[in-house]
């Protein structure tokens, strides 16, 4: 009975996009790492639980970082003045070549854990880099800090530096093979997912070995899309014939459908890419503070949103230099509001409901059962004291919950838990 408890204390989670459940000093139930609903008294059959008491704190359920490159936290905020593939030349790709060497990689990763543990995410969508021994230490360093992710050893066999590149499409697959062999069964919250870079960086013939290892191995693959108009442009002289850049993806069968799929960004993507990501069930992952850091863009996702795409959010760790998807939900308020007032007048901006419900159901979708306490779903859970960031007025729950996301730091996160499990 280690996983079952019940938290006591002011309870927040979403009942739907824009619509909060609120339930001030009550009950959450925590049974074998699953919800087992939120109550104003503790329920009878309930009552041999230890019950935690957190009165007066804010409880909501974990956020979820849906694209995250675990390497890059080594260098963020270092060389935000450039724009995507400059980025990636200069700074990304050196950084990322030194994870060849592990102990190299063991420091760096060291410090990225301590971060995410004591910070509000509990579930990631995690790009690592191609380097086999690196990925594998990676994954017991996520699996042992209690966090639950997915993580992808990048593919990457063309239009890379020579210190980050597989020498070939079938080298690239052979290692991927021999990953996935080592992981697959391996952890209980650290899983394989298969992450070919984004188009410019994988050959024909590595994405088609891909699309076979998916089938066989039927693994959730993640990969970038439409980011940047540079890279719109190349892929679409890469990909001779595609009416867009996700028509690219969905050609080689890697674009939802039976395929389930993560693509970060979709800054630039229109009418058509949106129309084929939600016959797909293709997840977005929008990360606005990398897309204003590398002078991507505005996403449009108030149209994803009415187009019936699925939305998470994600830290685009270094694009974005804070991995807190707190801070992702206060950056893509701002950058709705931006879009509404300079681009498109149409696209009303996102409210902290909506954030708060891509940050949670949205993004924790993709895992399953995750994002909410209603019973049945996998419990992921913070405990807030935002007492310091209470207003000198009376504030509800839905005013506290704003305040967190504009305001809240790391230190006014007390406890974490994901699956039940305590991580900090
Ligand atoms: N596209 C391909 N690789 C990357 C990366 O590492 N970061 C971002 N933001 N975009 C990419
Ligand atoms: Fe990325």
């Amino acid at each position: 009975m280690e996983n079952s408890f019940a938290l006591r204390g002011d309870i927040c989670y979403s009942e739907s996009l824009t619509t909060l459940s609120i339930h001030p000093n009550s009950y959450l139930v925590c049974v074998d790492g699953v919800s087992a609903g939120v109550h104003d008294s503790l329920p009878d059959e309930y009552k041999h639980l230890p019950v935690i008491n957190y009165e007066g704190h804010l409880i909501t359920p974990g956020l979820v970082d849906l694209h995250m490159h675990a390497p890059q936290f080594a260098f963020r905020g270092l060389g935000m003045d450039l724009e995507l593939l400059e980025w990636l030349n200069t700074r990304t790709f050196p950084e990322e070549a030194k994870y060849a060497d592990v102990t190299y990689a063991r420091a760096a990763y060291t410090r990225l854990i301590d971060d995410l543990k004591n910070g509000p995410n509990t579930r990631l969508g995690v790009f690592a880099t191609l380097h086999l021994p690196a990925t594998l230490m990676l994954m017991e360093m996520l699996e042992e800090s209690g966090l639950v992710s997915m993580v992808g050893k990048v593919n990457m066999d063309r239009n890379s530096p020579d210190n980050l590149c597989e020498a070939s499409a079938q080298q690239s697959l052979a290692d991927t093979r021999r990953w996935l062999g080592e992981t697959a069964d391996r952890f209980a919250n650290t899983t394989p997912i298969l992450t070919p870079r984004f188009i410019p960086s994988c050959s024909d013939e590595l994405l088609r070995g891909i699309v076979e290892l998916q089938k066989e191995c039927n693994l959730p693959v993640q990969s970038h899309l439409s980011e940047n108009q540079s890279e719109v442009d190349w892929v679409a002289e890469l990909c001779p014939g595609t009416s867009c850049y996700g028509d690219a993806y969905r050609n080689f069968g890697l674009f939802g459908g039976e395929v389930p799929t993560i693509m970060a960004h979709c800054v630039w993507s229109g009418e058509k890419e949106t129309a084929l990501m939600a016959e797909g069930g293709v997840f977005v992952a929008h990360c606005p503070q990398s897309n204003m850091n590398l002078s991507s863009g505005i996403a449009p996702v108030r149209r994803f949103l009415n187009a019936g795409v699925r939305v998470g959010l994600g830290s685009d760790m270094a694009g974005g230099c804070h991995n807190s998807i707190f801070r992702a939900m206060s950056d893509a308020v701002q950058a709705s509001k931006l879009r509404w007032r300079l681009v498109d007048s149409a696209d009303k901006p996102l409210t902290v409901e909506e954030v708060f419900y891509l940050a949670t159901i949205g993004g924790g979708s993709f895992f399953g059962k995750v994002g909410s306490f209603e019973p049945g779903y996998e419990l992921d859970a913070l405990v807030i004291d935002d007492r310091p960031l209470l207003p000198p007025f009376e504030a509800g729950i839905a005013e506290r919950l704003a305040r967190v996301t504009y305001l809240s730091d790391d230190r006014h996160i007390v406890r974490k838990f994901a699956r039940g499990r305590q991580v900090k």
